[in-house]
């Protein structure tokens, strides 16, 4: 018998990206009854697409590296305590709680929201979340974050390979959001969460290094995005400012494309232009959306 991996605790909500069916693992593969075929990656996790290749591109290498470093830094910890209060206010009391996350990156807020849904307590069974990204550089982040964490290489714009109401939550955190397959892959009851940065996120930083402006109707268009399958259920914001160096901010601006106006060297310099430390703002939109 093969070793127990993260991804089988979840092997029953994942469904072949060809057929749709359910799919078991013999040994390094996952196959459907159909006899369509999926290697686990050597780091374990497995790409689920269909057709030839793939027309997505994830995070490279670099970014999701400076991810992980600034994520480590904790200047996000509220943000993540915040996203485990919904889904935990959101969870039956006595539901295990099934988690996709779509856009996971490293995997960070989708551990953190497991560990709290874990920390309730009383019996209830041990949640399990499922990490997909179209980076194979976040999938192996997310393949090794969690015991009960199963990570995916697939697109979170196109149908996921997930079975039909076999999650409790999807969450989206500063990434794409798919109200359609929300609708297919949540139970009756699920919650979509989404947390979204505002335009006061790191606004200490915007001009100073030339990043990308947040569209100030991003909530509008969000609730346009899911009207007619989802209602926005609540709405909070989280608003804070803390101390960042400059190696801090070099992590942070590493993270997203927001630098493809600047040369690396002309950044380096904005960033050494500025104050170490520094107190930039994180502000986001939290929300939560149920069937309509
Ligand atoms: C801004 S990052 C957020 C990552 C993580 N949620 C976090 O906040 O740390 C956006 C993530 O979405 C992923 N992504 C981009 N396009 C995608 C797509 N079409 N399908 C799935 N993931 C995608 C990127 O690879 C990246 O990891
Ligand atoms: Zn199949």
């Amino acid at each position: 018998m093969p070793a127990d991996l993260p991804l089988d605790t979840v092997l029953d909500v994942l469904a072949c990206p060809v057929c749709g069916a359910v799919l078991s693992r013999t040994h390094r593969t996952l196959t459907c009854p159909h006899g369509h075929a999926f290697d686990l990656a050597r780091q374990g996790y497995v790409t689920l697409v269909s057709g030839a290749g793939s027309r997505f591109d994830g995070d490279d290498a670099d970014m999701i590296a400076a991810r992980e470093r600034f994520l480590g830094t904790g200047w996000f910890a509220p943000l993540a305590d915040a996203l485990a209060d919904e889904v935990v206010r959101t969870t039956p009391a006595g539901d295990a709680g099934t988690v996709v996350e779509v856009g996971a990156g490293t995997g960070y807020y989708l551990a953190h929201v497991l560990d709290r849904l874990d920390a309730r307590g009383g019996g209830v069974p041990a949640s399990r979340g499922v990490g997909l990204d179209a980076s194979r550089y976040a999938a192996r982040r997310i393949a090794r974050v969690h015991e009960r964490v199963g990570a995916l290489v697939a697109d979170g714009w196109s149908r996921l390979p997930l079975r039909e109401g076999a999650a409790t939550h999807m969450l989206s955190v500063f990434a794409p959001r798919n109200a359609a397959e929300a609708d297919r892959v949540l139970t009756d009851e699920g919650v979509m969460v989404v947390l979204a940065p505002t335009p006061r996120h790191q606004r200490e930083l915007i001009e100073p290094l030339g990043l990308v402006h947040v569209d100030a109707h991003k909530d509008e268009r969000l609730d346009a995005a899911v009207a007619g399958r989802f209602v926005r259920d609540t709405q909070r914001s989280v608003e804070y400012a803390a101390a960042l160096s400059r190696s801090d901010v070099a992590a942070l601006v590493g993270m997203g494309p927001s630098t493809r106006h600047r040369t690396r060297d002309e950044l380096a310099a904005a960033i050494d232009a500025l104050p170490d430390p520094l107190d930039v703002t994180a502000s986001v939109t939290l929300s939560t959306f149920r069937r309509a």
